[in-house]
């Protein structure tokens, strides 16, 4: 993608991505509540597929959804969009499948672009990172093997006590002695049963209780918040995280480096990263889809690294006009 005058306004394919998760929160909207996660997911790709097919972008899927639970997913390396500038995309049609399925909050689909070749390629084989992330006034005081430590650097340069600080953390046993620890300091932890990349959002949200986010995560996450970052200023530090001997050794086998300690800059590099998110269900960032009057109403969250642009987006979908479209492409 040719770099642009960053001084002069130029097309923000973050307005053409909202388009893109809009339909995919539509999309896993029909299975909110209903118990069926795999069906949300697979109703999530399908609405995805539809509309990236035709964004005018040359994209390259550079982290979708990997191996971890066998979920319908967009595949790594598949090309996507009818053409034009050419980008990789980390994406997660539905992120919070169970959230939707069990009708909790904080479900959304969200994709991230960059230039072709800056978005760090994490292949398949090792699904998991361990990350800690915060918004751009604690940046650098981030230590990935010591969120206690980062804790209390956090209260101290907000001139606060430790119970001023909330780290949002999954709710997973892999995480139980850090939760302790965290805790055991003094701040707060707010548990999370899934969706580790609103939290990322949220730290970076002065407006927010929340300051940081750690724990072990989905690797395309991982690479979606580290756009989030960069385009509102925030810092995450991540690590693959292989379960197993084996997943380390075919790790290993594909190049990839499990000690190193990757900045949201070194995941997602280049000078113009886009990113959206549309609320599937209500969440502190993103209101959920909301169905009223044959319409269906959606908020999305658009955002540009290069212009540091933020847009909040309320869609209003005539629904006979969307379910028209959906014969009309079923019938091909
Ligand atoms: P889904 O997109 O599969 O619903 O992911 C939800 C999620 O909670 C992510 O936010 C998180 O990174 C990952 O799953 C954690 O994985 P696990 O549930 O296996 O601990």
């Amino acid at each position: 993608m040719n770099t642009p005058d960053p001084k002069l306004p130029d097309r923000n394919l973050a307005l053409e991505l909202a388009r893109v998760t809009e339909f995919a929160a539509m999309g896993a909207a029909a299975w909110i509540g209903k118990g069926d996660k795999i069906a949300a997911d697979q109703a999530a790709v399908d609405a995805l597929h539809y509309v990236l097919a035709r964004t005018p972008i040359s994209g390259v899927v550079t982290s979708g959804e990997g191996t971890k639970d066998s979920a319908p997913k967009l595949y790594h390396g598949e090309e996507v969009g009818s053409g034009g500038p050419e980008v990789s995309i980390a994406i997660d049609p539905l992120e919070g499948t169970r959230l939707t399925a069990e009708g909790f909050p904080g479900a959304i689909a969200v994709i991230a672009a960059s230039p072709k070749g800056t978005m760090f390629d994490p292949g398949d084989s090792v699904p998991y990172m361990e990350k800690i992330a915060t918004g751009g006034e604690f940046a650098d005081l981030l230590e990935l093997d010591d969120p206690v430590a980062t804790v209390k650097k956090i209260a101290a340069r907000k001139g606060t006590a430790l119970d001023q600080v909330t780290v949002v953390v999954l709710d997973r046993p892999r995480h139980g002695d850090t939760i302790a620890a965290i805790r055991g300091a003094g701040a707060r932890v707010r548990l999370i049963l899934d969706g580790d990349i609103l939290p990322v959002l949220l730290a970076a949200d002065e407006s927010s209780a929340v300051d940081m986010l750690w724990g072990v995560g989905g690797t395309p996450e991982t690479l979606i918040g580290s756009a989030a970052c960069r385009c509102n200023g925030g810092q995450l530090l991540a690590r693959f995280w292989p379960r197993t001997d084996e997943e380390r050794a075919v790790g290993i086998a594909e190049g990839l480096d499990m000690e190193r300690i990757f900045t949201a800059e070194e995941l997602v590099g280049g000078d113009d990263v886009f990113f959206s998110c549309t609320g599937v269900t209500s969440g502190d960032i993103v209101q959920g889809v909301q169905f009223r009057d044959g319409h269906v109403i959606t908020e999305s969250l658009s955002m540009r690294s290069r212009s540091g642009t933020i847009r909040r987006i309320e869609g209003v979908h005539d629904l006979a006009k969307i379910e028209a479209m959906k014969k009309s492409a079923a019938a091909g």
